[in-house]
């Protein structure tokens, strides 16, 4: 229900409320039914997710004939420039650029105009980087390294076989709210569609996958169905979590994006899930690499992911090194089945997932890890893996 139906709803009980009441003795009783219902619905429009919907000039973002006074108005980001140049062919939709232009930013801004979130900077952004992490680490530019992260068409260039396709790639599995991905890897990683991460990868085509989630964004939390693009978590379609409003630009133990886990891999609306459509092999979930491919409990054959500490070695969590991973950690965040933007405890129930080890676009380390899992110093290299085997030092 939106807030205008909403106000004439409470306007007519009220008025039914009223007309009750008379000068009987059940007029109290009535008012009491009344004030009832209101908390009841007050406590309802509260709860529901706040909007994070576009705002701003249709002309922020729209070019009607992609003209003015004979000029393009379109602008597009170039690789080769690693900038934003005229576009002389209309985009769909009428809009003055593609994703990328308008999640780029030519310094190390990592949000601009109308609260776009930057993804692609010309500059290293440094501690700026949102909690997808930043392109700038996979672009064709002198910041970039093919190994540092997801290579996005236009961003950099396709990498040889066998880099040009998802390392464990999986045939026609099963995507969440129904159909299937491709049957074989035949392009370049886009943002978004069927060879893409956002929108509905059941449509091939960048913007019509996302067609109006942009106009009716919502800032969820776990509770959202995410049957829809826009009320799924980051347009991510059928993924749950809890949407941090700044995208982590500031992020603490207690301010911070809640990842959506499973405790023994079996749904499909979790971030391993959304990770492993492509990466299938890497995930024991049945649709995908299966226990076959991943394991089902110690000794593992690759690393979990969507696997709880309680599920540990012997199922004794208490005596394992997990235990003492207790206060939630950005290095090597936890997924939870019913995650908040402020969880703050980490316990049995907490839960292992791909991005406690990755970023999501690209990262300033090898294989886009969340620190140098590379580096000369054995502390620095396994400092993300000790935050949760505590004994392995
Ligand atoms: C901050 C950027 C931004 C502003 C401002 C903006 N739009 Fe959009 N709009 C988009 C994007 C991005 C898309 C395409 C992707 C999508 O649909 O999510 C879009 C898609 C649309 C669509 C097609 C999808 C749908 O939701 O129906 C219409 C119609 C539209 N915009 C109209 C408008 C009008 C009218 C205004 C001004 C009142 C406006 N837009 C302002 C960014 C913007
Ligand atoms: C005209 C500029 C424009 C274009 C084009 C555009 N975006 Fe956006 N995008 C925005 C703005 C502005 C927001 C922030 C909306 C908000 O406040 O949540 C946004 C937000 C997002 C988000 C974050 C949603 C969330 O829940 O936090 C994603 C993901 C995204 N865009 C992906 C895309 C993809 C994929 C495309 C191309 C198909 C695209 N965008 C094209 C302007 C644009
Ligand atoms: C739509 C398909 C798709 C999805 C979803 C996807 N990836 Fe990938 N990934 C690829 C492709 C294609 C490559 C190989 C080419 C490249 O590096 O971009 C790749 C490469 C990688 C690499 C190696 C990067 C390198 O440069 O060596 C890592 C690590 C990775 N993905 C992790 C993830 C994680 C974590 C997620 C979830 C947040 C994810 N992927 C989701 C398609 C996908
Ligand atoms: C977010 C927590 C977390 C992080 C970070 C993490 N692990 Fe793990 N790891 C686990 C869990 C949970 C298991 C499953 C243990 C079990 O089943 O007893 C596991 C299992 C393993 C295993 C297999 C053990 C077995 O019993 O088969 C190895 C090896 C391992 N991890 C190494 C690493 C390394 C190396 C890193 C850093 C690159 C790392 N882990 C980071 C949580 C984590
Ligand atoms: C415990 C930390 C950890 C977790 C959890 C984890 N990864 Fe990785 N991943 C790594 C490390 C470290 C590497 C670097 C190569 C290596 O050491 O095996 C890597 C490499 C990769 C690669 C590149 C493989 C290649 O051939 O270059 C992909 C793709 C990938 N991971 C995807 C995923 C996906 C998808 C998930 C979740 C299902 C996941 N990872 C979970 C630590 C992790």
């Amino acid at each position: 229900m939106n807030n205008e139906k909403f106000i004439t709803f409470i306007e007519f009980t009220g008025f039914i409320a009223l007309k009750k009441s008379g000068n009987s003795k059940s007029s109290i009783y009535s008012l009491n039914a009344f004030c009832c219902l209101l908390y009841a619905l007050c406590f309802l429009l509260f709860a529901m997710p706040s909007e994070a919907k576009v705002t701003g000039a249709c002309s922020d973002c729209h070019t009607m004939h992609n003209s003015q006074r004979g000029q393009a108005m379109a602008r597009d980001y170039s690789s080769t420039d690693a900038g934003l140049v005229e576009d002389a062919s209309p985009n769909p939709a009428l809009l003055i650029s593609s994703c990328i232009g308008c999640h780029f930013n030519s310094g190390t801004t990592t949000i601009t105009a109308n609260n776009t979130p930057v993804v692609l900077n010309a500059h290293d952004p440094g501690s700026s980087a949102l909690a997808g992490g930043n392109f700038y680490y996979s672009s064709a530019g002198p910041g970039g390294a093919y190994d540092k992260g997801h290579n996005v068409k236009n961003i950099s260039p396709q990498e040889s076989s066998p880099m040009d396709a998802p390392p464990g790639f999986k045939a026609g599995v099963e995507l969440p709210n129904g159909g299937t991905g491709p049957a074989s890897w035949a392009s370049q990683l886009t943002c978004a569609g069927t060879y893409g991460c956002h929108g509905n990868r059941g449509i091939a085509d960048e913007v019509k996958s996302i067609f109006g989630a942009h106009h009716q964004n919502v800032d969820i939390d776990s509770s959202s169905d995410a049957d829809k693009v826009y009320n799924s978590y980051r347009f991510l379609y059928g993924i749950k979590g809890a949407e941090d409003i700044d995208w982590e630009k500031t992020v603490s133990g207690i301010d911070h994006n809640g990842y959506q886990g499973d405790s023994l891999y079996g749904s499909m609306n979790t971030i391993s899930y959304l990770c492993s459509e492509c990466h299938g092999n890497y995930h024991a979930n049945t649709n995908l690499g299966g226990s076959g491919s991943v394991g089902d409990g110690t000794p593992w054959l690759r690393h979990p992911a969507d696997f709880a500490f309680n599920g540990v070695r012997g199922n004794n969590y208490a005596g394992s090194e997990y235990a003492s991973y207790t206060t939630y950690n950005v290095i090597a965040p936890v997924a939870e089945s019913s995650p908040t933007t402020s969880d703050s405890v980490v316990n049995s129930g907490s839960i292992v997932m791909c991005l406690s080890c990755h970023r999501a676009h690209a990262s300033p380390y090898f294989k886009m890890l969340r620190w140098d899992y590379k580096a000369g110093s054995l502390g620095t290299a396994l400092s993300g893996c000790m935050v949760c085997h505590t004994s392995k030092n």
